[in-house]
C-alpha cells in the first residue's frame, strides 16, 4: 500500500517536472476558476434579482389594496375582482391575498389559499414584522415568499384591516433548477475542455524547446556546425536560441584553435626530432672521424636544444591560461627593469649592429610579477633585434598614461605586412616561415607576451609598418588608488 503510494508521488513529482504538464495544469485550473466564478456570480445575481422583483410585487400589491381601503372601502367589486379574480388570471404567478378585519375575521380571501398554507403559520410568522416579506414553505412543500401589512380604512379610517399576502415562487425556483443544471453542464464541459486546450496551448508553446533540444542532441565536437533556426519562434526562444547559436560559434572557434595548435605542434616538435635522428642515421652509416663524430654531436644538441626550448615555451604558455597560476606580484620598479634588460641583450643588439637604448621620462613602479614581466619584455626585445636590419634601432620606453603604466619597444626593423598583423599573437605564427626558421623562432613568442598580459589584467598592441618599423605596447593597471606610479625624481 505504502509502495503504491511512494510510486504514484514518484510518477506525479515526474510529472511535475514536465513544463508542458505544469503550464496544462495551471492553465486548466486557471480557466475552470474563471468559468465557475463566472457562472457562480451570474447564479447569484439571478437569485437576488429574482427576489427583488417578488418582494416589489408583493408591495406593489400591498399599496393598491391599501389605496382601495382608504379610498373606496365600500367597493366591494373592485376588492373582489383584485383579491379573488386576479390571480386566477395568471398562468405562472400565483398569489393569495386575505383580508382581515379588525377582529381578525377573514372578509376576503383568494380561493385556494387555504389548502396551499397553513395561515396561523403564516400569521405567527409575519406577526413581529409588518410589510417585510419572508420566506415560507406551504402545506405541500411548496416554496412561498409572504407578508403582512394594516391597512386604514376610509377616510377618516374607521378601522384598521390586516391584509395577508403570499407569492408562490415554484415558478422561480423552476428556472433556478434549469440554470442550475446549466451551471453544472458548463463546469463539467469546462472540466473536459480546459485541460485539452491548456495541453494544446503548452504543446505549441513548447515546441521550439524540443527542437533545440533536437538540434542539441546532434551536435558533437566531429560535427559543431548544427545552428538552431530561430525563424517562427517567439521572441523568448529566438534570443535563447540565438544566445546558443553565439555559445556555438565560440566553440566551433575554440575547436579549431586546438585543432590547428596540435596540429602545428606535432609538426614543429617532429622537424627537429627528424633531424636528429636523420643525422644520426647518416653518422652511423659507416666510420668517422672524432671530428665528424663532434659535427655531428654539436649539430644534434642543437636541435635538441631547440626542441626542449620548444616544449619549455609550450609549458609556460600553459601555464600562463591556466586559470589557477599563482603570480608573484610585488612592487617592481619598471625603469629599472628596462635598464636591466638593455644590458643584457645589448651584447647581441652590438652583434646585428643595432642600437639599443632606453628612454624614460621618471621612474615607473608598478605592483607585477618581475620574472614574467622580464620574460614579456624580454620577448619583445628579442623579436625588435632579429627583425631589425645593421644599422637600425631598438627604443625601450615606460610611462604612466590615464593610471595605465605603458611599457613600449620600438624599432626601425622590417615591419609587418598589415594582414597579418591580427594573427601575430596567434600560436606557431610567424610572417615568414623560411626566414623565422632559420633565426630559430616557435612563433610562440608573441603569445607568450599576450598570455602574460592577460594574467596581469592587462593588455598587448602591436603597431607596425612595412619598411618602416613596428612598436609594441604593453598596458598594464596602475598600482591601487592613492599608491603613486611615479617614483618622485
Ligand atoms: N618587431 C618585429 N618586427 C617584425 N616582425 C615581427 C616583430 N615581432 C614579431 N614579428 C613577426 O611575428 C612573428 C611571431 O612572433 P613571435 O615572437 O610570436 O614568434 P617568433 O619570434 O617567430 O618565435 P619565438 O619568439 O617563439 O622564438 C614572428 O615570426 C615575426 O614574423
Ligand atoms: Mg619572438
Amino acid at each position: 500500500m505504502s509502495w503504491n503510494r511512494a510510486s504514484s508521488l514518484a510518477a506525479f513529482a515526474r510529472l511535475w517536472g514536465s513544463l508542458s504538464f505544469r503550464l496544462t495544469a495551471w492553465y486548466a485550473l486557471a480557466a475552470l476558476t474563471l468559468v465557475f466564478l463566472a457562472t457562480a456570480s451570474l447564479y447569484l445575481v439571478l437569485t437576488t434579482e429574482l427576489e427583488r422583483s417578488t418582494d416589489l410585487f408583493l408591495a406593489d400589491k400591498l399599496h393598491v389594496l391599501r389605496t382601495m381601503l382608504r379610498d373606496r372601502p365600500n367597493d366591494w367589486d373592485a376588492l373582489r375582482e383584485e383579491v379573488e379574480l386576479e390571480t386566477a388570471a395568471r398562468r405562472y404567478e400565483h398569489f393569495y391575498i386575505r383580508l382581515l378585519d379588525e377582529h381578525n375575521r377573514p372578509v376576503l380571501t383568494t380561493p385556494g389559499m387555504t389548502d396551499q398554507l397553513d395561515l396561523n403559520q403564516l400569521a405567527r410568522q409575519t406577526r413581529d414584522r409588518p410589510d417585510r416579506p419572508i420566506a415560507m414553505f406551504g402545506k405541500r412543500g411548496q416554496s412561498f415568499r409572504v407578508a403582512r401589512a394594516t391597512a386604514l380604512v376610509g377616510t377618516p379610517p374607521t378601522q384598521t384591516d390586516t391584509i395577508q399576502i403570499a407569492i408562490d415562487l415554484s415558478e422561480e425556483n423552476g428556472l433556478l433548477a434549469r440554470f442550475r443544471i446549466w451551471f453544472w453542464g458548463i463546469l463539467i464541459a469546462a472540466l473536459a475542455v480546459c485541460p485539452v486546450a491548456g495541453f494544446e496551448i503548452a504543446r505549441r508553446g513548447t515546441r521550439p524547446l524540443a527542437e533545440m533540444a533536437a538540434t542539441t542532441r546532434r551536435i558533437t565536437s566531429n560535427n559543431l556546425r548544427e545552428r538552431i533556426l530561430t525563424e517562427g519562434y517567439p521572441s523568448e526562444l529566438a534570443s535563447l536560441a540565438a544566445t546558443f547559436n553565439k555559445m556555438l560559434d565560440r566553440l566551433e572557434d575554440s575547436f579549431e584553435r586546438i585543432s590547428r595548435f596540435s596540429g602545428d605542434i606535432a609538426h614543429d616538435l617532429r622537424t627537429p626530432v627528424n633531424n636528429i635522428r636523420g643525422e644520426a642515421e647518416v653518422a652511423l652509416a659507416r666510420a668517422r672521424t672524432i671530428d665528424e663524430y663532434r659535427d655531428v654531436l654539436e649539430s644534434c644538441l642543437e636541435e635538441a636544444v631547440r626542441l626542449s626550448e620548444l616544449i619549455s615555451n609550450l609549458l609556460f604558455l600553459a601555464r600562463t591560461e591556466s586559470p589557477f597560476t599563482h603570480l608573484n606580484r610585488e612592487r617592481v620598479d619598471v625603469s629599472a627593469l628596462l635598464g636591466a634588460l638593455q644590458e643584457y641583450y645589448e651584447a647581441s643588439a652590438a652583434e646585428g649592429g643595432i642600437s639599443l637604448t632606453t628612454n624614460v621620462e621618471s621612474p615607473v613602479v608598478a605592483e607585477l610579477d618581475r620574472t614574467l614581466l622580464q620574460r614579456a619584455v624580454g620577448n619583445l626585445i628579442s623579436n625588435a633585434v632579429t627583425h631589425t636590419p645593421p644599422g637600425g634601432s631598438v627604443v625601450l620606453a615606460s610611462r604612466v598614461d590615464n593610471s595605465t603604466v605603458c611599457i613600449e619597444v620600438n624599432d626601425t626593423g622590417v615591419g609587418i605586412p598589415p594582414e597579418a598583423l591580427p594573427r601575430v599573437f596567434d600560436r606557431f605564427f610567424r610572417v615568414d616561415t623560411s626566414r623565422s626558421q632559420a633565426s630559430g623562432g616557435t612563433g610562440l613568442g608573441l603569445a607568450i607576451v599576450q598570455g602574460i598580459m592577460l594574467l596581469h589584467g592587462g593588455r598587448v598592441d602591436i603597431a607596425s609598418r612595412v619598411g618602416v618599423g613596428t612598436r609594441v605596447t604593453l598596458r598594464l593597471p596602475a598600482l591601487n588608488e592613492g599608491d603613486n606610479n611615479v617614483i618622485p625624481a
